[in-house]
Order: C-alpha cells, then sequence, then structure tokens
C-alpha cells in the first residue's frame, strides 16, 4: 500500500519539477511515508529522522516531510516532538504537497492531515519505483470499515471507497503494454470493493475478470482478502482465469473463536475453516498465506494452542506473524487489557514462527519433482548465473538464467528447495 503511495506522492512532484533519487547526499526533499501498525514501525521512523537531523545540519537546504499514516495519528505532536520535521502530510492530503512545500520554502511548517470519504488518486499514473519492472502494484481502494478492535488502519487511513474501475483496468492495460506481466490489486479489504449500486454497480469478482481479460499474458493478484468476506462467486471466477494467480491471502489472526470475538473479526474458526474448504475445493493446487498475531489480550494458552492447530490444519505455504502491540485510540487500546506479558508473547510467536517454519518446507518440499510456470523478474541476488521468478502460487523459484529474460515465462522443474525458495531447471 504504502508502496504505491509513495508512488502517487512521486507523480504529484514530478507536476512540480521535482525528481526521484536514490541517492540521499542528492535530495533536496526527504519523504519518509510511515507506518504505524505496530509500535515498533513507529520506533524506526524516529531512529531515521535522526540520520536525517544530521544531514539537515550538514545541508540547510534540505527539507524533511513525513506522511502516511504516522503522520496522520500524530499531527502537530510530530512537529512538537520531531523539530527535524518541516513537513506532516496524512495519506489523502497528497494533492496539497505543492501548496505545503511552498509555505515550507518560506520558512513556516506545513502540515495537513484532513482525510477524505472520497480521495482514491484515481487520475494520477504513479510513478514505477520498483525495481524489475515486471510486477507491478495497483490500488483499488482505500481505508477500511471494519474497526478490528487492535488496528489502527481506519483511524490512519480512513473510510473505505472504491476507486474508478475504468481508471483501474486502464491503468493495468499501461503496466502490460509497458512491459508489466503481474499486476497485485491492492485494498485493506478488496472483497467489498463495489463502485456503483448493488444491481449496475461493478462487484470486486467483475473488477478481476475485466483485470484478467487485459491480456492472458497478464498475473493478477490481489491483497487483502477478509474471511468473512471471500465469496465463492469469486473462487468461481478464480477457476476460471487461469492468469488469476493460485495465491490466496487470508489473514486469520487467531484460530480462536473467543479472541476473533475479542478482535471484532466477524467470523469464527468454524466460518474460516469453511472458507478455506471452499478455496480449496475451486482452487485445488492453491497456496495460502496469512497473518497471526500472538498475545493479544486476555488470550490463554488453550487459544493459544488453537491458533497452532488451524496452522497445522490450513497448511499455510507463508505466514506474516506479528507479537499483539496495543496501539492508542484503538478499541482494544481503551477497553481491553494488554495483559499478556511480554514474554510469553515472545514464546508464543517463536511456537507460531517455528511451526510456520516447517510447514512452509513441507509445502516446497511437496513441489520437487513438479514442474510449474514461472514469471522471471529478475538476476538472483546470489548469482549473476541465476534468475528468480514466481509460481502462481507466490513461490519464489531460483534457476540458471540461460537465456531467459526478466518478464518471460517459462516452465520449471522443481529439483530442490529451502523453506523459502524453490530451486530448479528449465524444463
Ligand atoms: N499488533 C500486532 N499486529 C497487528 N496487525 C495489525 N494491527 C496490529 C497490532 N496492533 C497485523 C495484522 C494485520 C497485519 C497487516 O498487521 O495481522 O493483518
Ligand atoms: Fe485493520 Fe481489520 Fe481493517 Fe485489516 S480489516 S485494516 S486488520 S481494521
Amino acid at each position: 500500500m504504502n508502496v504505491v503511495d509513495s508512488e502517487v506522492v512521486a507523480a504529484i512532484l514530478q507536476k512540480q519539477d521535482y525528481q526521484v533519487t536514490e541517492e540521499i547526499d542528492e535530495a533536496s526533499l526527504i519523504l519518509v511515508n510511515t507506518c504505524s501498525i505496530r509500535d515498533n514501525a513507529e520506533q524506526r521512523i524516529r531512529a531515521r529522522l535522526r540520520e536525517f537531523g544530521r544531514i539537515k545540519k550538514e545541508n540547510k537546504d534540505v527539507s524533511v516531510g513525513l506522511i502516511g499514516c504516522m503522520a496522520e495519528r500524530l499531527k502537530e505532536q510530530l512537529l512538537d516532538e520531531e523539530p527535524v520535521i518541516d513537513l506532516v502530510v496524512g495519506p489523502d492530503a497528497y494533492r496539497e504537497l505543492p501548496t505545503l512545500l511552498a509555505q515550507v520554502e518560506t520558512g513556516q511548517k506545513g502540515i495537513d492531515t484532513l482525510l477524505s470519504t472520497t480521495e482514491t488518486y484515481a487520475d494520477i499514473s504513479p510513478i514505477r519505483m520498483d525495481k524489475n519492472k515486471v510486477t507491478s502494484f495497483v490500488s483499488i481502494m482505500r481505508g477500511c470499515n471494519n474497526f478490528c478492535t487492535y488496528c489502527v488502519v481506519p483511524e490512519t487511513r480512513g473510510r473505505e471507497r472504491s476507486r474508478d474501475p475504468e481508471t483501474i483496468v486502464s491503468e493495468a492495460t499501461q503496466l502490460f503494454n509497458d512491459g508489466y506481466r503481474e499486476v497485485t490489486l491492492l485494498g485493506q479489504n478488496v472483497n467489498s470493493y463495489r463502485w456503483g449500486d448493488k444491481e449496475t454497480g461493478i462487484s470486486f469478482e467483475q473488477l478481476l475478470d475485466k483485470v484478467a481479460l487485459i491480456n492472458p499474458l497478464l498475473r493478477v493478484r490481489f491483497a487483502t482478502s477478509h474471511p468473512k468476506d471471500i465469496s465463492d462467486e469469486l473462487l468461481k471466477v478464480m477457476a476460471g482465469r487461469p492468469n488469476l494467480c493460485r495465491a490466496i491471502h487470508l489473514p486469520v489472526q487467531s484460530g480462536s473463536s473467543s479472541v476473533l470475538g475479542r478482535m471484532k473479526r466477524k467470523y469464527t474458526r468454524e466460518h474460516y475453516m469453511d472458507r478455506v474448504e471452499a478455496v480449496r475445493k475451486y482452487l485445488p493446487d492453491v497456496s495460502l498465506s496469512t497473518d497471526i498475531i500472538a498475545g493479544f489480550c486476555g488470550e490463554t494458552e488453550e487459544e493459544h494452542q488453537e491458533t497452532l492447530s488451524l496452522m497445522e490444519w490450513a497448511g499455510y505455504d507463508l505466514s506474516f506473524m506479528f507479537k499483539y502491540s496495543e496501539r492508542p485510540e484503538t478499541f482494544a487500546a481503551k477497553k481491553l487489557e494488554d495483559d499478556v506479558p511480554e514474554r510469553i508473547k515472545k514464546r508464543r510467536l517463536n511456537e507460531i514462527i517455528e511451526l510456520q517454519l516447517k510447514l512452509s518446507l513441507a509445502g516446497k518440499q511437496k513441489d520437487i519433482g513438479e514442474t510449474f510456470e514461472v514469471l522471471a523478474e529478475g538476476t538472483s541476488k546470489k548469482s549473476e548465473e541465476q534468475l528468480y521468478g514466481r509460481t502462481s502460487q507466490n513461490k519464489v523459484v531460483v534457476f540458471p538464467r540461460g537465456s531467459v529474460n526478466p518478464g518471460d515465462y517459462l516452465q520449471v522443474k522443481i529439483t530442490d528447495c529451502t523453506s523459502a525458495t524453490l530451486i530448479g531447471v528449465q524444463a
């Protein structure tokens, strides 16, 4: 999400004759796009700000702006706490950047953290900052209406709103014409995408189908699906289009219905399992990934065990795993007690990570001997002689370069693996 936002900001500033640089010493303006989802994300940003303070000391012409969720959450407080900051801009105020920068040039501080119910930056073509020129992201909606009790996103990114489907399709078409071969459609809860009214409007399933039809050589992924909203209809659409990738990210957060209740996730363990069964019925070769929070308010040992057993049952190929981090102003911060001691949170998280490593390895070992269509993305980090790419299931594959170029599709036979990577040869 933040990558696309940075690309939108780059597009807005390019119109003002700014250019993106990879060299921080060349920059006259440093913008830090921030995340507030966990406390340690904010702490890392504060550490970076100290570094920028040193740069500013050496070069008085440099301005520093903080944009994104942390800007939205802390507003003016940031200007008081972090004197290095000249500019604070929330996620819905990026169009104001030119005006705010003009203000900063006169020596004032600039701030705009107004949220909008309609802003989607639909008309702005992001300046792509990806390295490989093969895979890219397209934002299809902004904000979130779910108010999970632990989560700061509805406060920092505002109410949910969908982007005009025509602009989504034309952005994805442009990417394909520019040589890209994969787009990931992004939203906090893509299943609730809707443009127009229920009868005549466009649902997520319809949007996905439109994007899939741009070209069969364009792979399409999406994130994030919400377990309460993922429908059989969507799975049917996916089953009918091979370029809709066989990978679903379905954050479970916890395997315990009582914890899910406290999180206000609006589904139970049983409902989640029903959805996974539906996913596997329509897409037998799918890979599943998830997000898990360890040590949420009141989590007992039994509830934690339910998370482990659900992970085992679902056989996730990949998980993003976190310790619960209390966020100010959320329902949980106000009404629930963050009562799982830090060392227990840590131990539970470690158990979750250990189990996931085992599941990831097992999921890759079963691919050995199989052949997959791989989209080549770039040169492997470890060797110039090797390329890396991904299968439709989103598993990374490393293989000999041969005469393959990034952006090519090829068949790869898997010969070996680690828990993170498949290793293969062109079939
Ligand atoms: N503490 C820990 N993890 C969190 N997430 C969201 N809020 C918190 C929090 N307060 C995780 C969820 C979500 C992912 C993006 O971040 O698992 O799906
Ligand atoms: Fe946060 Fe829940 Fe919205 Fe995801 S669905 S962004 S976890 S409130």
